[in-house]
C-alpha cells in the first residue's frame, strides 16, 4: 500500500516521526510536504495529498495540522475524499469500516507520537465493511454531486 502524507508547519515533527514509523513497515511513502516550520496554508497541502489519493489506486492519505480540523475540512471539500479526523484508534477503525475514509487527519498539537502511531496502524489495517455502509457512502457521493449542481 502507498501512503501519501502531508502536513502544515505545525505538523512537521510529527510527520517526520510517522514517516520513519511507516518505513519500518515497508510502506511506500509519497511525502507532499511541508518540509520546514515556515508557515504554510494547510488547504494547499490537503489538495496535494487528496490528488495523490484520488489518482492512485490502493493509496491512503495522512494529513496533519495543529488540530487536524482545518486540514480535514479542506480535504473534504474535494469530491471523492472522505477525510476522518481521529483522536483515538476506535474512531480510526470505524472511519475505515463504516465510512470508507481514504484520508486520516491528525492534530499534532493534540495527539502525541505514540498515540498517533497507534491510530495510524489501526487505520491502515482496517477495511471497509460495505454492506449497509456502502449505501451511506454512496449517499455521501450523491451529496457531492448535488452541491456541484447548485454551483
Ligand atoms: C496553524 O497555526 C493552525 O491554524 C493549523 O495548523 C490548524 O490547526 C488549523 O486547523
Amino acid at each position: 500500500m502507498k501512503i501519501a502524507i502531508g502536513c502544515d508547519h505545525a505538523g512537521v515533527q510529527l510527520k517526520k516521526a510517522i514517516i520513519e514509523y511507516l518505513q519500518e513497515d515497508a510502506y511506500e511513502i509519497v511525502d507532499c510536504g511541508t518540509f520546514s516550520e515556515e508557515s504554510v496554508d494547510y488547504p494547499d497541502i490537503a489538495e496535494l495529498v487528496a490528488g495523490e489519493v484520488l489518482r492512485n489506486n490502493n493509496t491512503q492519505g495522512i494529513l496533519i495540522c495543529g488540530t487536524g480540523i482545518g486540514i480535514s475540512i479542506a480535504a473534504n471539500k474535494i469530491n471523492g475524499i472522505r477525510a476522518a479526523l481521529c483522536h483515538n484508534s476506535f474512531c480510526a477503525r470505524l472511519a475505515r469500516e463504516h465510512n470508507d475514509a481514504n484520508i486520516l487527519a491528525i492534530g499534532a498539537r493534540i495527539t502525541g507520537v505514540d498515540l498517533a502511531r497507534d491510530i495510524i496502524k489501526t487505520f491502515l489495517k482496517s477495511n471497509f465493511q460495505a454492506g449497509r455502509h456502502l449505501r451511506r457512502v454512496e449517499k455521501i457521493n450523491r451529496l457531492e454531486q448535488k452541491s456541484c449542481e447548485r454551483g
